[in-house]
C-alpha cells in the first residue's frame, strides 16, 4: 500500500474509533481543488479571450500567454494534488480546442482529455467535469456567442460528443460554470456609480468595432438577458445530450453565489437574489447536483448596487470582504431554494491572498460552516477549494494568488503552500 493509501486508511480507522472532527461527514465526501482550462492550460489561441487579451486596449491587463502550462503538467498536478490527500479534482474541458471549427471535432483533443480523465482515476482521484467555464472558441463567439440563439444547439452538440467520448470516466458533470454571473455583477457598481457590465458591454463593443465583426460576442460582454434565456435551454439540452451518452452520469451546473445581505430596511437584497439566482434555482431543481461557488458577502442597500464592504474590514486582492461564513450561508439558501432535494457540492471557495495563514483560517472557517450545514440535514456532498494553482484570474491577470500551490511562471516549477497540506489533512481526518 503506498503511503497516501496508508495515510487515508488509518485516518478513517482513527476517525471510526474517536469519532473526530470529520466523522459528521459522510462517506466518499469529495476533498478537492479546481481550475478551469483558459486559466491554467496555456495558449488557449482559439478561444475567444484569447482575440480579447490581444486587442489593443483590451481590458485584460495582461495575456493569458502560457498560464500554468496545465495542458501538458496535468499528470503532475493531478498526482501533486492525490499526494496532498485530496480525492476529487474539478476541471473544465477546452470547448476551443475539441471544436477547433464549427462542427469540426478533433479526435486528438478528444484522447488528451480522455488522458487527463485516466490520470484522475489512476491517482484515485474524482474528476468533475466543466463543460463551459468562461471562454468559447472563437468561432462560437464571431457567430454571436451566448447571445445567439443557435448557441443552444451547438453546445448540446459540443456535449452529446464530448460525454460520448469521456462521459464513462467522469465523476460528476457540469455544463455551465456560473451562468448567472454576468446578473450577478450588474449589481456592481464602480466608483463614479457606473455599473460593471455596461463596461463590460462597451469593451465587446469596442471589440466588434476593431475586428469588424458585428456578431463577435463574449461571456464577459454579453447581454445578461439574452444569455441566460439562451443558456437556460442550452442547459436543458446539454444536460440531455450528456444524458443520452451516460444516463447514470449525475449532471448540473454551478451558479456564483453571493452571501447577499439587507443593509436598511429599504434592502433590495431579495430583489438581487431574484434577479441573479432565481431561474437558474429553478432549473437546479431538475438537475442531479448543484454546485455553489461562493468567496464573500455583499450588502444590498435601497439602489441597485452592492454596498462597499464595511469600512475596517479585511480586504482579499479581489477587493473581497474576508468572510468564509459566507459559504454556510450560500448553502443553505441554496438548498431551501432547490426544495432540499438536490444534493449541493461547494464547486468552489476561495480566496486570493499573500498571507498563506489567512487561506488557512478561510478554509478552516469555510469547512466549520460546512459541517453545520450537514448536521442541519442538508445534503453537501463536497468541499472543492478554488484554486489548485494561482492561475489566469482573467481581466485581473497574474495579479491575485488564490491557489494552493504557487507557481513561476518561467520555470513552471510547483511549490505547495502550508494552506494545501491544510486541507489534505483535514481531507484525510486529521485536523
Ligand atoms: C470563477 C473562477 C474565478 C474565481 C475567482 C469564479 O467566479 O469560476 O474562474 O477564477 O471565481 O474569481
Amino acid at each position: 500500500m503506498d503511503r497516501r493509501k496508508f495515510l487515508k486508511t488509518g485516518a478513517v480507522a482513527a476517525l471510526g474509533s474517536l469519532g473526530g472532527t470529520a466523522s459528521s461527514l459522510p462517506p466518499h465526501f469529495l476533498w478537492g481543488a479546481a481550475t478551469a482550462a483558459h486559466q491554467v492550460e496555456g495558449n488557449d489561441v482559439n478561444s475567444d479571450l484569447w482575440v480579447l487579451e490581444h486587442l489593443p486596449n483590451s481590458m485584460f491587463k495582461e495575456p493569458s500567454g502560457d498560464a500554468c502550462d496545465g495542458y501538458h503538467l496535468f499528470e503532475d498536478d493531478i498526482a501533486m494534488l492525490a499526494d496532498l490527500g485530496l480525492n476529487a479534482y474539478r476541471f473544465s474541458l477546452n470547448w476551443a480546442r475539441i471544436e477547433p471549427a464549427n462542427g469540426e471535432f478533433s479526435g486528438a483533443e478528444l484522447r488528451h482529455y480522455r488522458r487527463v480523465l485516466e490520470a484522475c482515476r489512476r491517482h484515485g482521484v474524482t474528476p468533475l467535469v466543466t463543460f463551459f467555464h468562461v471562454a468559447t472558441p472563437r468561432w462560437f463567439a464571431y457567430e454571436g456567442g451566448w447571445e445567439s440563439s443557435t448557441s443552444v444547439e451547438l453546445f448540446a452538440r459540443y456535449c452529446g460528443r464530448c460525454a460520448d467520448h469521456l462521459g464513462d470516466l467522469m465523476g460528476w458533470a457540469a455544463t455551465f460554470n456560473e451562468p448567472n454571473l454576468m446578473k450577478l455583477l450588474s449589481w456592481v457598481a464602480l466608483p463614479g456609480g457606473v455599473r460593471l457590465t455596461d463596461v463590460m458591454a462597451k469593451g465587446q463593443a469596442d471589440a466588434r468595432q476593431y475586428l469588424k465583426a458585428e456578431k463577435f460576442s463574449v461571456f464577459l460582454g454579453g447581454n445578461a438577458d439574452i444569455m441566460q434565456q439562451n443558456m437556460l435551454l442550452a442547459h436543458e439540452k446539454g444536460k440531455a445530450a450528456i444524458k443520452a451518452a451516460h444516463a447514470k452520469l449525475p449532471v448540473g451546473l454551478t451558479l456564483a453565489i453571493e452571501d447577499d445581505q439587507p443593509d436598511g430596511a429599504q434592502s433590495r437584497f431579495e430583489e438581487k437574489r431574484k434577479e441573479a439566482y432565481a431561474s437558474w434555482l429553478e432549473a437546479a431543481r431538475k438537475d442531479d447536483f448543484i454546485g455553489v461557488q461562493t468567496y464573500t458577502r455583499q450588502l444590498v442597500g435601497n439602489g441597485h448596487a452592492n454596498l462597499p464592504a464595511p469600512k475596517e474590514t479585511e480586504l482579499t486582492q479581489s477587493g473581497f470582504e474576508f468572510y468564509p461564513e459566507a459559504l454556510e450561508h450560500a448553502i443553505r439558501y441554496v438548498s431551501q431554494q432547490t426544495g432540499g432535494g438536490v444534493p449541493v457540492i461547494v464547486t468552489e471557495s476561495g480566496v486570493a491572498v499573500d498571507d498563506d495563514t489567512r487561506r488557512i483560517e478561510y478554509i478552516r472557517r469555510g469547512v466549520d460552516g460546512v459541517k453545520r450545514c450537514l448536521a442541519d440535514g442538508i445534503d453537501v456532498r463536497g468541499y472543492l477549494y478554488w484554486s489548485l494553482l494561482d492561475n489566469f484570474e482573467w481581466v485581473s491577470g497574474y495579479g491575485p494568488k488564490f491557489g494552493l500551490v504557487a507557481v513561476d511562471r518561467a520555470t513552471q516549477r510547483r511549490t505547495i503552500k502550508p494552506s494545501a497540506t491544510f486541507l489534505g489533512k483535514m481531507a484525510m481526518g486529521s485536523q
